[in-house]
């Protein structure tokens, strides 16, 4: 994808939710992991299906979709990915992608590491968190005016996209995973009126609100690379006029809501339950 594409008024609009229910559909799938011995080709091919058929607007992709950053990695996971109908798909890399200058791959095959999308009503900022060779990661200072600077155009939904987390997420072990700047992109974001960031990295799908902002991870779409009794899975998000409810959905198995929000009046509820029951109570 280019890195900022301008879109023509869609066929779904926030400005008109005083009418039909007109439904804008995100798909949310993150760590792929191809060339993991872990790496289902099944989950990775229902998943796909069970997207086609949903036909959402927009795909986003939130990185490791490799396990070493090998160029033959990569064109399983371009491979894979160009299975999807849909034609607006943003992808980033993830820690796993920047391995082994895997970062020139990326680009290769994907194109730039950072990307901007505004589709009628809602703008997705998508920012590269990863470092090479290490598992931490970083937004940086050096992007924060540049992030706000692409949220400044008027938007009724604001998306920002990275692999690493922002908030710790229960059930990943050892605090490792949140970037470094964490708290600096906190206000960052804040200031650039972000209403929704999306992240994969440890598996383990979670959902935080944190004052106006509400943040949701993904886990793995298709691999077991597993943590406790999490499950592979890939999230959906759909915006209703102001209505916001996030679903996670298991490959051949269903789904299940993760939480709900108003984007009027920030109210919301969060279904996560079972998840913590299944990572700290078995
Ligand atoms: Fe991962
Ligand atoms: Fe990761």
């Amino acid at each position: 994808m280019s890195p900022d594409v301008e879109e023509s008024p869609y066929t779904w609009s926030m400005a008109g939710r005083d009418g039909s229910r007109s439904t804008f559909t995100i798909a949310h799938l993150s760590d792929i992991h191809c060339g993991d011995p872990n790496f289902v080709p099944s989950l990775m091919e229902r998943a796909i299906a069970e997207i086609n058929e949903l036909a959402p607007e927009l795909v986003i992709c939130s990185g490791d979709l490799t396990t070493f950053g090998f160029k033959q990695e990569y064109l399983e996971a371009r491979q894979y990915l160009n299975m999807l109908d849909c034609e607006r798909l943003v992808v980033i890399p993830g820690n796993h992608d920047s391995r082994n200058v895997g970062y020139i791959h990326f680009e290769e095959f994907f194109g730039d590491r950072h990307s901007v999308l505004h589709v009628d009503g809602v703008t997705v900022v998508a920012v590269d968190s990863s470092e090479p060779d290490l598992d931490h990661g970083q937004i940086g200072r050096a992007r924060y005016s540049w992030i706000e600077e692409q949220f400044a155009a008027p938007a009724d939904f604001r998306i920002f996209v990275m692999h690493h987390h922002l908030l710790p997420v229960p059930g990943t072990g050892r605090e490792r995973n949140v970037v470094y700047d964490a708290g600096d992109v906190i206000e960052c974001l804040q200031r650039a009126g972000v209403d929704l960031v999306l992240s994969g990295h440890k598996h383990v799908p979670y959902a935080w609100k944190l004052e106006e902002m509400f943040v949701v991870n993904t886990g793995t779409v298709s691999s077991l690379r597993l943590r406790g009794n999490t499950r592979p899975c890939y999230n959906v998000v759909e915006v209703s006029g102001n209505h916001v409810d996030v679903w996670r959905k298991y490959p051949f198995h269903g789904q299940e809501k993760i939480i709900q929000f108003s984007l009027e009046t920030r109210a919301f509820e969060k279904y996560t339950a079972r998840i913590e029951n299944e990572v700290t109570t078995r």
